[in-house]
């Protein structure tokens, strides 16, 4: 997610209660829950799985987690998947956004590599598994785990994994394309290339302000370009499925009713879901964004631009690369104009500051997550003004608390953010055809570890068999999807 998990002493503050929304869900709407392979998974070196930069990394500096702990385990999601299958099942979900761990299709380097014949037939039982019970798949093949071998050559630097990824990718469509019609290249390209090159957020930890996030992002954006365009040609005749890209973006309000503080909020949207649905949606960078860091570039004497070129050709092929977009969404902040950044940095590049608001419901173990629903709904129709109305699935939006089954928080959440998004679907008219609630089950929160709680299932970590208990939201979100209205 887009915010930085700082520390602070915020305790809960409840926000007034508002008045849930009346209207129904459309009838093709579809809800679904979400997940990723490394945070639930377990079995990290069964089955002839490669390691990927999160286990290379937390295996190597335990400290760099919150609690010294890591996805060995998790939820022992691949030895439990039946258990979960079931638990997607009675929820009346009917879809479930998981994703393929890349290593355990192709444990070693692509060049010369081998197909885990393993790998391929997890996922080959777990798809026929949730098809069988009615749930359609809708798969990640991205979620974070590269393979530690591609991290070694520059993994999302190098330009050649552009071809990596289009190798793993169509190994997916041939093994699955048959029963999977809805693909998501990647998950969140800023928190990839912008806290894991730039920064140290998360792995591969390579602390290239500036510099990093730009170049990983044009080569993450062109495998995204590349990968769609394969399957458009070879398998969407035949297969007749969609391709999706899911970015995270918060929403972003102007902190007073200035003009420049309007335009640090337009600016941060451009710099954030505009980074990567621009090129997607209209085939190149925001012009702010162009702008901005050429100027900056030259100043700082760098001899090209820190934010690399598209060629006319990758401008063609990438726009209108997709067949829907994927919106992971849960927080909003407050902006002000600041150029207070080390430089080089995407910081001052942007020139934006985000604050929390003091006012606004903060979640006691994730203090930079707040609950503010009609922010849900601003960028709901920021996108479709921008991206003319284009089709969206809610790919991701969740809650985190502290153990306890009687989550009282995440249902105000679910209840209030559903309910924005029925009026921006019934009053603004915006293209939303499908919701993922993150996440089914507790898992392993990057960097926090085990300590903060998104599940709409409790996880018991220190039982040897991950004990599945759900939660009073479970019971909500049940009787939303079933009766298509938000009630309680
Ligand atoms: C990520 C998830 C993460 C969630 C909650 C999302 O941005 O895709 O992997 O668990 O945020 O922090």
């Amino acid at each position: 997610m887009l915010i930085k998990v700082i520390y602070c002493v915020f305790c809960l503050r409840l926000s007034a209660s508002i008045e849930l929304s009346n209207y129904s869900f459309p009838k093709d709407f579809v809800f679904g829950v979400a997940s990723s392979s490394y945070q639930i998974e377990g079995a990290t070196y069964e089955d002839g799985k490669g390691e990927n930069i999160w286990d290379y990394n937390l295996h190597r500096k335990p400290e760099i987690v919150f609690d010294g702990t890591n996805g060995d385990v998790a939820c022992d999601s691949y030895h439990k998947w039946e258990e979960d299958i079931s638990l997607i099942k009675n929820l009346g979900a009917n879809f479930y956004r998981f994703s393929i761990a890349w290593p355990r299709i192709l444990p070693s380097c692509n060049v010369g590599a081998k197909i885990n014949k393993k790998g391929i037939e997890h996922y080959d039982k777990f798809i026929n598994g949730l098809l069988s019970k009615g749930i359609t798949p809708m798969v990640t093949m991205y979620h974070w785990d590269l393979p530690q071998c591609l991290e070694e050559m520059g993994g999302w630097m190098n330009a050649s994994i552009v071809d990596d990824f289009l190798i793993y990718a169509n190994i997916l469509f041939e093994a699955y394309g048959d029963r999977v019609k809805h693909w998501i290249t990647f998950n969140e390209p800023f928190q990839v290339c912008e806290y894991g090159y730039s920064g140290t957020e998360m792995a591969p930890f390579r602390n290239l302000t500036g510099v990093g996030g730009y170049n990983c992002s044009h080569h993450l954006l062109l495998a995204h370009g590349r990968t769609y365009r394969h399957y458009e040609k070879k398998f969407k005749p035949i297969q007749k499925g969609k391709v999706g890209f899911a970015v995270n973006s918060g929403w972003f309000e102007p902190k007073e009713d200035t003009e420049e503080d309007r335009r640090s909020s337009e600016r941060v949207m451009q710099f954030s879901y505009g980074w990567y649905m621009h090129p997607v949606v209209l085939g190149n960078y925001p012009s702010v964004m162009i702008d901005r860091v050429d100027a900056i570039s030259a100043e700082e004497n760098y001899p090209v631009s820190r934010l690399p070129k598209f060629t006319k050709e990758e401008i063609d092929m990438l726009r209108g690369s997709f067949d829907f977009l994927g919106v992971n969404h849960y927080s909003t902040a407050q902006t002000k104009f600041s150029d207070n950044f080390h430089r080089p940095s995407f910081g001052y590049d942007c020139g934006v500051a985000p604050y929390t608001n003091p006012d606004w419901a903060t979640s006691t173990t994730l203090p930079g997550l707040q609950m503010v629903p009609w922010g849900f709904r601003r960028l709901m129709k920021w996108i479709k003004d921008q991206y003319n109305n284009p089709p969206m699935y809610v790919t991701e939006n969740g809650w985190a608390t502290g153990a306890g089954l009687e989550d009282n928080e995440r249902v105000r959440y679910i209840t209030q953010y559903l309910s924005e998004l029925l009026k921006a679907i019934h009053e603004d008219g915006c293209n939303v055809i499908g919701y993922a609630y993150w996440t089914i089950l507790d898992n392993f929160e990057w960097l926090s570890g085990f300590s903060t709680k998104f599940g709409l299932v409790q996880v018991d970590f220190q039982a040897s068999n991950r004990t599945r208990t759900p939660r009073k939201s479970y019971e909500v979100y049940k009787k939303i999807i079933s009766s298509r209205k938000v009630i309680v």
